[in-house]
């Protein structure tokens, strides 16, 4: 692996995924910096989920590389699972499990541990996350929505990945509870050295949380860069978006 490759925690070039006739992503190309907040903005039904599930593999290519962390994707095997979490757009957890035993699921899944142990890391992750021990033996229908997004961050990072995978984490939050959120993903970036990828179409997590953001459209990235550079950008679909979003924006930045 060269320094230049060293660099990127994510590589996707030229990518084409597609469902029967529909091409959802037509040569796509897009660089995740390691240690960056990377945020990912698109028109509903555009292809962002799409796009994360296809660079964990759950969706077969068509055409394109992707590599993660200096290698294709499928050379990790049962290795995946240590290389990134996963907070799913219907990121529901087991509900039949307390929060505890959501938390030891990848754990247990990966992972050969004593009770003890993994009762240790489930307090732990519960506590980097913002809640107590005694929440960890509620079960998913006794939590307010925040909680429920933290619980799925701590099973996310049971693991210890080096990068995390968030899909609209903060949509059905109310503002504080997402403000929160970003905040802790924020503080779990720079005390964890993750590197984020985030599909949101929440303006402030665009504004205070990513180090940059990508717009998807037409199945490509069209922009890519920090916030304000994203604001310039004369991309037609770019502009329409942010433009309708400005006066929110401008309300955002005098709080
Ligand atoms: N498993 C699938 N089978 C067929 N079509 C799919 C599948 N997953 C997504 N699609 C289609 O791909 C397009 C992009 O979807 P998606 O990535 O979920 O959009 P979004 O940008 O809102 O996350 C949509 O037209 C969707 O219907
Ligand atoms: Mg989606």
């Amino acid at each position: 692996m060269d320094a230049s490759q060293d660099q990127f925690a994510i590589r996707v070039r030229d990518l084409v995924v597609g469902f029967g006739r529909q091409t959802v992503l037509d040569h796509l190309s897009l660089d995740v910096r390691r240690g960056e907040i990377l945020g990912l903005v698109g028109a509903s039904g555009g292809g962002k989920s799409v796009l994360m599930r296809t660079i964990i593999g759950l969706i077969p290519r068509r055409g394109g590389t992707i590599e993660v962390m200096g290698q294709p994707t499928g050379g990790h095997g049962r290795g995946a699972a240590t290389i990134w979490g996963i907070l799913f757009q219907q990121g529901a957890l087991f509900s039949s499990l307390t929060v505890r035993q959501n938390i030891q699921f990848p754990l247990r899944e990966n992972l050969v541990l004593s009770q003890e142990l993994m009762d240790e890391i489930a307090i732990a992750k519960l506590e980097m996350v913002g809640l107590r021990a005694q929440d960890a033996d509620k079960y998913p229908s006794e939590l307010s929505g925040g909680m429920t997004k933290r619980v799925a961050l701590a099973r996310a990072l049971a693991l210890d990945p080096p990068i995390l995978f968030l899909d609209e984490p903060t949509s059905g939050l109310d503002p504080i509870a997402a403000g929160d959120f970003d905040a802790l993903i924020k503080t779990l970036q720079k005390t964890l050295g993750l590197t984020v990828f985030m599909v949101t179409h929440d303006l402030a997590s665009l504004t205070t949380v990513c180090d940059r953001v990508a717009a998807l459209a037409d199945g490509k990235i069209v922009a890519i860069g920090p916030m304000r550079e994203l604001l310039q950008s004369e991309h037609p679909w770019v502009r329409a978006y942010f433009h309708g979003k400005r006066s929110q924006m401008l309300q955002h930045e005098m709080r």
